[in-house]
């Protein structure tokens, strides 16, 4: 039976993995420029972001440095919501980083017009839960856009994917090694998605396959 009273499968991202993990991401910039396309094309400017699991947070800094969005990001590990803080403030940036659970989060109904969430939905130990929580949140219309590892990616993906990083050749090891075992065993098929949705109250889904990866867009 999965675990739900941790919030996460498997180890959680605290202390030196966090730190291995905000160096080893921080040069990954095609994969932001892809995020950050992919969300201003969905969000209008003045729309308020929440980004739940943002990590070092560099999405939400380079969303909020646009001038276009409020931004807030929902983090369960501690150390990641101290990283992203002071990444912000280093940035000269106002992003709002808090500590909370994805499904069970401290915000009111209706608090935001746009959810994004990268490379963390597969994580999350309830995750119709976190489902749940996002349409609670969300205002009337507001949208989701979820990008995470697919289940049956292939070797050939992976390989490509870890050739783009630009991360140092011990981290391409282990990251190499955790797309190819541990991280698909967590991952979801498009349909398996689909079912998740299905038990929710959004309006709308939308998943689109890459070699890598789903992109699912929802709306409230
Ligand atoms: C692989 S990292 C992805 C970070 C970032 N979104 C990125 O694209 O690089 C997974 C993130 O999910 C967070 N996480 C896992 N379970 C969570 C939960 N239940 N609620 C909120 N965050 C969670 C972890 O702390 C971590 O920051």
């Amino acid at each position: 039976m999965t675990r739900t009273d941790k919030g996460y499968r498997g180890v959680g991202m605290e202390g030196p993995i966090a730190r291995w993990y905000a160096t080893s991401t921080a040069k990954d910039t095609s994969r932001f420029e892809a995020q950050i396309d992919a969300v201003r094309r969905l969000a209008p400017a003045g729309a308020e972001i929440l980004e739940v699991a943002p990590g070092p947070g560099y999405l939400s800094i380079a969303l909020a440095a646009t001038g276009d969005y409020t931004v807030t990001g929902l983090d369960i590990s501690e150390t990641f919501v101290r990283i992203a803080g002071e990444k912000a403030a280093e940035a000269g940036v106002a992003a709002d980083f808090r500590h909370g659970n994805a499904s069970a989060m401290p915000f009111d109904d209706e608090s935001f017009d746009f959810i994004v969430c990268c490379a963390a939905f597969k994580n999350f130990s309830d995750p119709a839960g976190a489902l749940r929580e996002m349409h609670r949140v969300l205002r009337p219309g507001g949208r989701v856009l979820i990008n995470d590892l697919r289940k049956d990616v292939s070797k050939e993906a992976v390989a490509a994917d870890v050739a783009r990083m630009r991360a140092g050749a011990l981290s391409k090891v282990f990251i190499r090694y955790a797309l190819q075992s541990f991280l698909p065993r967590r991952a979801y098929l498009k349909g398996q998605l689909e079912e998740l949705v299905s038990r929710t109250d959004f309006r709308t889904c939308d998943i689109r396959q890459s070699p890598l990866s789903l992109d699912v867009e929802l709306q409230k």
